[in-house]
């Protein structure tokens, strides 16, 4: 039971967050597009041949980045004598602390001055990086990530979800051409052709997003078109 009530909100919150990010980042499908089309996976595509497709990690670490499945603080208490934070600050025993990473994962310091937009690229080593500094940045921006499945005791199923999320992507971005009817994403990149005339965009759209613990986004119009074998 517990499974089932851990497992299938936060699952499909996380899926539909990379659904709607790709319609509106032309540049990001495209790039998922073309790795997904060299992978020529077969269909449907096992866990071996989706875990190592890195542009895919990338948009959905970036996705799940920006709204984790569970968008709230699950609460500690700091153990007898209290604790000392790296930083030198003192919390009493007993005071309950927690970390919401849809805070945390907007940082800053760690993301940048853009961390509040959905940039995959971020992920992915700089031209002008040095490949130790590439390793140092990727390594903050991980270790701040891993709150989504919790820290110290961490999720159970942290790895099955993985696992549904990449196939239940790789396997749709192969399948079919998603785009979000009322969202910028116009360009079809399967067939090259506008989607302009035949579904307004209006750019102001947003999706209705619910916040009850877990994450709850509604009111995301999308067309989807099985694509031309
Ligand atoms: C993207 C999807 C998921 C997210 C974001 C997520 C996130 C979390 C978080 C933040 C915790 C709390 C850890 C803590 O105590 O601080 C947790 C616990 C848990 N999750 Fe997940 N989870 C996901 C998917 C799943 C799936 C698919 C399953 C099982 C099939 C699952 C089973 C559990 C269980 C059993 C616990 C409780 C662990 C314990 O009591 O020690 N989760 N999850």
């Amino acid at each position: 039971m517990l499974s089932i009530l851990a497992g299938g909100d936060t699952t499909s919150a996380s899926m539909r967050v990379v659904v709607y990010y790709l319609a509106e980042s032309p540049d990001a499908y495209r790039k998922l597009f073309t790795e997904l089309t060299s992978a020529s996976l077969t269909l449907p595509a096992q866990w071996k041949d989706t875990r190592d497709l890195p542009y895919l990690d990338t948009v959905i670490g970036e996705s799940m980045r920006l709204n984790p499945g569970i968008a709230m603080v699950f609460e500690r208490v700091a153990p007898d004598g209290g604790y000392t934070l790296p930083d030198g600050r003192y919390i009493p025993a007993g005071t309950k602390v927690g970390i919401n990473p849809s805070v945390t994962n907007r940082d800053y310091t760690v993301f940048g001055q853009d961390a509040d937009i959905f940039r995959p690229d971020r992920w992915l080593r700089q031209e002008s990086e040095a490949a130790e500094e590439y390793q140092e940045r990727h390594r903050r921006m991980n270790d701040t990530c891993n709150f989504v499945f919790g820290g110290g005791r961490i999720c159970m199923g942290r790895y099955l979800a993985m696992l549904e999320i990449k196939k239940l992507i790789a396997i749709l971005y192969s399948t079919f051409d998603v785009s979000g009817v009322l969202y910028p994403l116009v360009q079809r990149p399967c067939t090259r052709t506008f989607d302009t005339q035949l579904h307004p965009v209006d750019h102001k759209h947003e999706w209705t997003y619910r916040n009850a613990w877990l994450a709850y986004q509604s009111d995301m119009p999308m067309t989807i078109t099985r694509r031309a074998v």
